[in-house]
């Protein structure tokens, strides 16, 4: 039997992210992004990306489809993102994916957006060529570490479609999120992420020894897989005022760097803890900071240390995307699993 064709929606955030998959292979992954419009606030602004959503979310589906070379009555299924993300723009997503699937008469199914950027790994097709590693069986169980702008999450995988455990997250800010701020006191401009990364490739990331946070003794008794980066950015922030309050100038690129470092020190070391704890030797990253130079050169040396086979898929499959809504959606139809009902809601907070 032709494996199914799966239409994925995703809206938690500012990406309109449209992707078709075949099983496992990829056939469309289209998106539409509103960051220019937060830009200028520094933020993403939850009602702009509602209503950006809204104004993409046809297009977005024409093009996917267009990419595919697939009609729309061709879907076998539907698949959306139900939660977690901003309630106004995962409501966007929803209710277009109901519509869909109503009018065409297919199953809906909703997945957990976390769960998805695992579920990302499991695509090939001709375009793909994977960050590190070979294309292949993802092999389970595996950690994965999820670090973007909106959350930063470590999980085991035992089964995609049954058996994925938070086993910790950010109790402040996401790892992006602090990239974001820092590089907003250092004059950079938002999302500050790639800019501190660039920044940071001239200085030297021992400069100045930022806090680890949850990383002493005492927290990593407590809060073993939990991150915190808000004392962090504060750290940042007092040692950059006392330079200027002290008339001295302020060396961007070794800030850039020292900070970048402890932020890559911290999520390597939480997500290698947990691959030596439970006894899982491997590691998948995924999320808009994977784009990070220095995290993913930390990631090779360490987990090649550590003897655990990284996996980091290619980038347009890290940051927020329908493609791996659809892979997610796919696999649920391949295990003969329920669709969801039709009156489920978006949930910000769906856990996974
Ligand atoms: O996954 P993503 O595109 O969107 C969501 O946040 O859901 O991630 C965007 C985040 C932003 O906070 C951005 O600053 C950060 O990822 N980012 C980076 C880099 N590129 C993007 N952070 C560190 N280094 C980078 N090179
Ligand atoms: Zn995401």
């Amino acid at each position: 039997p032709r494996e199914p064709l799966v239409l994925g929606i995703e809206t938690s955030c500012d990406e309109t992210g449209v992707g078709i998959v075949r099983g496992r292979t990829l056939l469309a992954n289209a998106i539409a992004s509103s960051m220019d419009e937060h830009s200028r606030f520094g933020g993403v602004i939850p009602e702009i990306a509602a209503r950006a959503h809204l104004e993409s979310m046809t297009p977005t589906i024409e093009r996917a489809l267009a990419d595919a070379g697939v009609t729309l009555e061709e879907v076998d299924a539907i698949a959306v993102t139900g939660g977690p993300g901003l309630a106004g723009a995962l409501m966007v997503g929803v209710s277009a994916a109901k519509a869909l699937a109503v009018s065409l008469g297919r199953p809906l199914y909703a997945v957990n957006h976390l769960v998805g950027h695992v579920g990302a790994d499991l695509l090939t097709g001709d375009a793909l060529r994977p960050a590190v590693g070979e294309i292949g069986e993802l092999e389970l169980p595996t950690v994965a570490l999820l670090v973007s702008g909106g959350h930063t999450s470590l999980l085991v995988v035992r089964d995609l479609v049954s058996d994925v455990e938070l086993l910790g997250e950010t109790i402040d800010d996401a790892a992006g999120e602090a990239f974001d701020k820092v590089a907003r006191l250092l004059g950079l401009p938002y999302p500050g992420g790639p800019h501190i990364d660039r920044v940071a490739a001239d200085g030297d990331p021992q400069a100045i020894r930022f806090p680890r946070g949850l990383t002493l003794p005492k927290d990593m008794a407590k809060h073993r897989y939990d991150f915190s980066f808000s004392g962090l950015k504060t750290s940042v922030a007092r040692w950059v005022e006392k330079r200027v309050a002290a008339g001295e100038p302020v060396p961007v690129a070794d800030v850039a760097a020292s900070f970048r470092e402890a932020v890559v020190d911290v999520l390597l070391t939480k997500a290698l803890a947990a691959c030596a704890d439970l006894e899982i030797p491997r590691l998948l990253l995924g999320g808009g900071v994977v784009a990070n130079a220095r995290l993913r050169e930390v990631a090779a040396e360490r987990a090649a240390a550590s003897g655990v086979q990284l996996r980091v898929p290619p980038l347009s499959l890290c940051t927020d995307n329908g493609a791996m809504i659809a892979s997610l959606g796919a696999q649920l139809v391949a295990a003969g699993h329920d669709p969801s009902s039709l009156d489920f809601g978006a949930d910000s907070t769906l856990p996974v």
